[in-house]
């Protein structure tokens, strides 16, 4: 199996197979927009390496085994990429001789197909279609000029992906490890209508200071996917073990034994203790979904799911939580319009101060001047914001104490 060094970060890429583990590359991994820094600090946790943010992005320097833990591991990642080459082009012939200046054979196989996927972000007189066509062109140039064979493209279902990232004149061109988003959790068997990103869900229930001892409540769980998200963390459970594909595994360049030693690592941390982790939700159906989805994650005897109403929650909880993380409706996917949201959220703050005094809230809303206005009328102080992008939603997460 040849192992790869790979020199980046320089404007003459150079790449060559070499016969030594443990080497360092470099790579990139893509992360919710607004929350790169709680990536980055996972990146550093989960790897002990450094990382840096870029928008959306999270770079940092490890061996292929930390690059496939993240894989198995990450919570608040949604893909890694190889670095083969970052540099700074001009123009889409600039493009093609960095893409051109790669050793391709050392990443593909003369067997398998490939496809370029392509981002770009910035003013330019093409098009990210151009840069992927261009890029798709010098990686067949390249084996052609290498190999002697033309290598296969294939844009449904190629064994090899080259993402390439155009951000202003920033170009990053990298192989993918990852295949579908690491976000796409495969315990979700009830789609909820107006679902959190699970990566969204992680990141939030770490910058709410939470730890996994102290009562944890989501009074709008939906499809569950914040508790879900909380039990696996305090279980430990790596939540790649639930994937059923990871592009790595067709990369010629990965020892195929590199997985399992990081499976095996990581499944030793798995406990099975019980934690004071409840939702509720007034939608019975959702609340039989979030059951469905618990059972699935494995997680459905930590997770009290039950129904019942976020606005008289003094009637219902017989405890005091010390969190409580949510993803109340925005007037925008669901519940009540975006006229009434204000009204309900200061309903919801009400309630929830009525029955959680001195209990830390951290929620995510598109409806942030509402939510604002309705904690100013409770005398709720926000102790800190930050906005997010969920999918193509503006949205803000707030902190604050009951
Ligand atoms: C944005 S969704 C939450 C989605 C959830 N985070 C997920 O990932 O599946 C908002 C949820 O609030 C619930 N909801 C609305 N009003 C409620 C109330 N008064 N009490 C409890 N739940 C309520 C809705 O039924 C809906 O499931």
């Amino acid at each position: 199996m040849p192992v790869l060094e790979v020199v980046v970060f320089n404007h003459q890429p150079h790449i060559t197979a070499q016969p030594r583990c443990g080497c360092l590359f470099s790579f990139y991994a893509t992360t919710n927009r607004g929350l790169e820094d709680v990536a980055a600090r996972e990146v550093e946790e989960l790897l002990g390496v450094k990382a840096s943010v870029g928008l959306g992005r999270v770079f940092f320097e490890s061996s292929l085994k930390g690059a496939l833990k993240l894989n198995l591991a990450s919570r608040m990642l949604h893909r890694v990429v190889l670095i083969l080459v970052r540099s700074t082009i001009e123009s889409l012939q600039e493009v093609y001789r960095t893409a051109a200046a790669v050793d391709y054979p050392s990443f593909i196989e003369p067997a398998q197909s490939f496809a370029v996927r392509a981002e770009r972000k910035g003013k330019h007189s093409f098009t990210s279609l151009d840069v992927a066509s261009k890029v798709g062109q010098a990686v067949i140039d390249t084996y052609m000029a290498l190999k002697g064979s033309r290598l296969k493209v294939n844009l449904d279902d190629p064994d090899v992906v080259i993402q390439c990232m155009l951000k202003e004149n920033d170009f990053t061109l990298g192989v993918d490890l990852t295949g579908p988003s690491l976000h796409m959790r495969n315990y979700r068997v009830y789609d909820h209508p107006a679902a959190l990103r699970s990566t969204i869900a992680a990141s939030m229930l770490k910058l709410s200071g939470w730890q996994d001892t102290a009562p944890l409540l989501d009074p709008m769980c939906g499809g569950g996917t914040i508790v879900i998200e909380a039990a696996l963390m305090a279980r430990k459970v790596p939540p790649g073990i639930y994937r059923k594909t990871f592009a790595y595994r067709k990369l010629c360049f990965i020892d195929k034994e590199l997985e399992a030693e990081v499976a095996e690592d990581l499944a030793e941390g798995i406990n099975f203790e019980a934690y004071p982790i409840h939702g509720l939700d007034c939608s019975a159906k959702h609340v039989q979904g979030a059951m469905l989805n618990a059972r699935s994650a494995g997680v459905d005897d930590t997770i009290k799911l039950e129904v019942g109403d976020a606005l008289r929650l003094r009637e219902i909880l017989d405890y005091q939580p010390a969190y409580l993380v949510l993803n109340p409706p925005y007037g925008v996917r669901s519940g009540p319009s975006l006229k009434r949201i204000a009204d309900f959220y200061l309903k919801l703050l009400r309630s929830l101060k009525e029955a959680a005094r001195g209990a830390r809230v951290t929620l995510i809303t598109v409806s942030y001047d509402s939510f604002l206005k309705a904690a100013s009328k409770v005398g709720v102080e926000v102790l800190w914001s930050r906005s997010v992008m969920h999918g193509s939603l503006k949205a803000s997460i707030a902190s604050f104490l009951l």
